[in-house]
């Protein structure tokens, strides 16, 4: 399975994969109708610019993607040692196979070259218990909570969960 760094190029296919994820509630914060074409190349341009993006083909074929993971500098001066804005998602149908231990381990090692970086933050859905768990499997911490930040589909009120990794 090759993992490889994203271009602009890709943004289509990456629309087509966050669709797809978007598609099971409770994993991304975007529903599908959210994930256009211009918020896509926003942030594949900005992770390309100030930060990490990468992407696994499909090893059947190459025109689809089967994960892609992203982070960015803030821009910030005093902000410039943090990854943030950090987002991965895995295909459905490739999910629980370690396609998404793999690309993320990928992202960390990539990190650890980068001298100035000694903190990465994302942010996950309480009820995201999988996601959770496998974050701090990869050593991330849960720094607090965001209270009742989510309304579901459903109206339902979730909160949101900071987790850091640092250096
Ligand atoms: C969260 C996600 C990125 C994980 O990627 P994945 O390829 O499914 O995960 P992996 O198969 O590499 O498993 C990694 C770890 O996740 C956990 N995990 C995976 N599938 C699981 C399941 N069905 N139940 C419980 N834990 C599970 C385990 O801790 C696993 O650890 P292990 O490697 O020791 O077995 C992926 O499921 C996904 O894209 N989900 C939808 C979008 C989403 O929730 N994104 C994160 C938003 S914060």
């Amino acid at each position: 399975m090759h993992i490889r760094k994203a271009s602009l190029k890709d943004s289509k296919d990456i629309v087509r994969l966050y669709k797809a994820v978007a598609e099971i509630e409770g994993g991304l914060i975007r529903t599908s109708e959210e994930i256009t074409l211009n918020y896509v190349q926003s942030f594949v341009t900005n992770s390309i610019d100030n930060g990490i993006i990468l992407v696994i083909e499909n090893p059947e074929d190459k025109n689809e993607l089967i994960a892609e993971m992203h982070a960015s500098k803030p821009g910030i001066k005093v902000l410039n040692h943090i990854l943030f804005n950090l987002s991965i998602v895995v295909h459905p149908d490739w999910q629980g196979k370690g396609v998404g231990r793999k690309i993320f381990s990928h992202f960390l090692e990539m990190v650890s070259s980068m001298p100035t970086i000694t903190r990465v933050e994302l942010i996950a859905r309480e009820s995201n218990t999988k996601a959770i768990q496998f974050y701090q499997s990869l050593g991330f911490k849960i720094e607090g909570k965001f209270e009742n930040r989510i309304r579901t589909l459903s109206g339902a009120l979730v909160s949101d969960v900071p987790m850091a990794w640092t250096r």
